[in-house]
This record gives structure tokens, sequence and C-alpha cells, in this order.
């Protein structure tokens, strides 16, 4: 009998669960902290100000690139790409949905949301409130198997953020400096790069697709490395999605001159 992922292929148990754990604990510290990301990203989305302190070089993430006419003087380092929309349309919708794409097709953030938003289901052992379960199988959820495009997109974007972080060694009066800003973006865009590159696309993509490894030895290291990195792949999910929000909070306190920025050199 072929396996299915309709509801006939699974046991039947009348109990929701037998587990007398905390099994609930997990998923809810989930949502929370989803949901805290997300209400924060959409206040920054329309805020439409405080992402650019011109003294010391630094973007806020969120704004980053700033591909719009509408984008504060020397915020836009690619180019205005676009023309101001008005005050609905601020610049970081235009590079949102590459970002977004990329971490809601994730392989890790599917099962935290999948558990803990749609319960579907909630913990292991755990059963689901849904009477039908059809998984990935079929529309809409099949289109998460295009993550391995979104893996393309985020390069650029983690390309863009190194940029942001180099330019961050600004000083205010000019030439090198480095504050505590620097030091954030900095951290920031190294937990950025390990997060994308510990993706299972990107390992795919580095060592699959190969019959013999001992005959391409560069993209067996390679292999190797990043599969370091796919072992953390959740807590760097976690860590990474709280540096890019804490980077962009305090990038947005400086510009807004609610705190001063603590300088190290310059
Ligand atoms: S699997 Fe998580 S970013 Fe690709």
């Amino acid at each position: 009998m072929t396996a299915t992922t309709g509801t006939n292929g699974r046991v039947q148990v009348a109990a929701r669960t037998l587990r007398t754990d905390r099994w609930w604990l997990q998923p809810l510290l989930t949502f929370a902290g989803l949901t805290t990301f997300v209400v924060y990203g959409l206040v920054r989305t329309f805020m439409n100000d405080n992402y650019w302190v011109p003294a010391y070089h630094y973007l806020a993430p969120f704004y980053s690139p700033c591909l719009s006419h509408a984008c504060q003087p020397g915020s836009s380092h690619w180019g205005q790409w676009f023309p101001d929309f008005g005050p609905l349309v601020t610049p970081p919708l235009f590079v949102l949905p590459f970002i977004l794409g990329f971490r809601l097709t994730c392989y890790y953030y599917r099962k935290a949301y999948y558990r803990s938003f749609w319960l579907s289901p909630p913990a292991c052992a755990v059963a689901e409130p849904h009477k039908r379960y059809t998984g990935e199988t079929r529309f809409p959820l099949v289109a998460q198997n295009v993550h391995r495009y979104f893996f393309y997109s985020a390069i650029p974007v983690a390309i863009v953020l190194t940029y942001d972080a180099v330019i961050a060694f600004h000083g205010k009066d000019g030439g090198f400096g480095i504050g505590l800003g620097t030091v954030i973006l900095v951290v920031n865009v190294l937990l950025i790069w390990a997060y994308t590159l510990s993706c299972h696309s990107c390992r795919h993509l580095i060592g699959g697709r190969l019959k013999h490894f001992s005959k391409h030895p560069v993209r067996y290291w390679a292999w190797t490395q990043v599969t370091k990195l796919n072992a953390r792949h959740m807590p760097l999910a976690w860590v990474s999605l709280f540096s890019v929000g804490f980077a962009d909070l305090y990038v947005a306190l400086v510009a807004s001159g609610t705190i001063t920025d603590l300088r190290i050199f310059n």
C-alpha cells in the first residue's frame, strides 16, 4: 500500500495527545518570537524615517538597499531605481518580498510557523485540529518549492549588507572611524551570511548531484564547511533574525537622536 499524506493513512487515536510534558511551550515561544518580529517589521516598514545616519554612514538593514527616489539623501548606495510612490509605498517594500520569501520558505521557518501558527501539528505526537492534511503536495503550499530561487536572491542581499557594514567604518570627522553601530552592523552581517550559507538549498547546490566527492575536492571541502553550518540552521535562523532586528533598532535610535552612538575611534 502506498503511503500518503491523507487522513486515511494516519493512525486513529482518540486522545489529542498522550504527551504529559510541556509540549506547548516551544510553539508558544515561537509564536511570540515571530509575531514580535512581524509587528516590529511592519512598524519600521511604514515609519519611513530614521534609517540613515549620515555622520557615521549607518544604514538600517530594513532599508537596505534603498532603491527609491523617496530615500533620504546619501542612503542610496546602489542607485534609485524606483520613483517616489508616496508615503504608503516605502523603500523597504521593494526588497522585502525577496527577504520575506527567503525566510518564509526556509525549511526551518516552515516547521516553526506550521507548528506555532497553524498547529499543523503543534508538536510531535500531538494531533492537529485540522480534518485534512495535504502537506506541501498541492497549491498553495507546493509553492514552498521555490525556496532555492529565494536563496539566489538572498546572496545579493547579503552582499549589500556587507557593503553597509564596510562603509559603517566611518568617523564623524570623515575618514576611518568605529562606533558601537559599526560593531553591531558587522556582527549582524556575519550572522546573516552564516544563516544564508547554512541553507539546505545552499548545501545541495554545493555538494549535490555529485557521484564522486573524490573527484571534486574543492566542492567536497566547501560542502563539509556548509554542512557544519547547516547542522546549526535553526539557531542561526533565530539569532540572525534577532540581530537584524536589533541592528535596525539601534540605527533607528541613533538616527532619531534618541541615543548617541558610542564611539570607539573617531
Ligand atoms: S532552508 Fe532555511 S534558509 Fe534555506
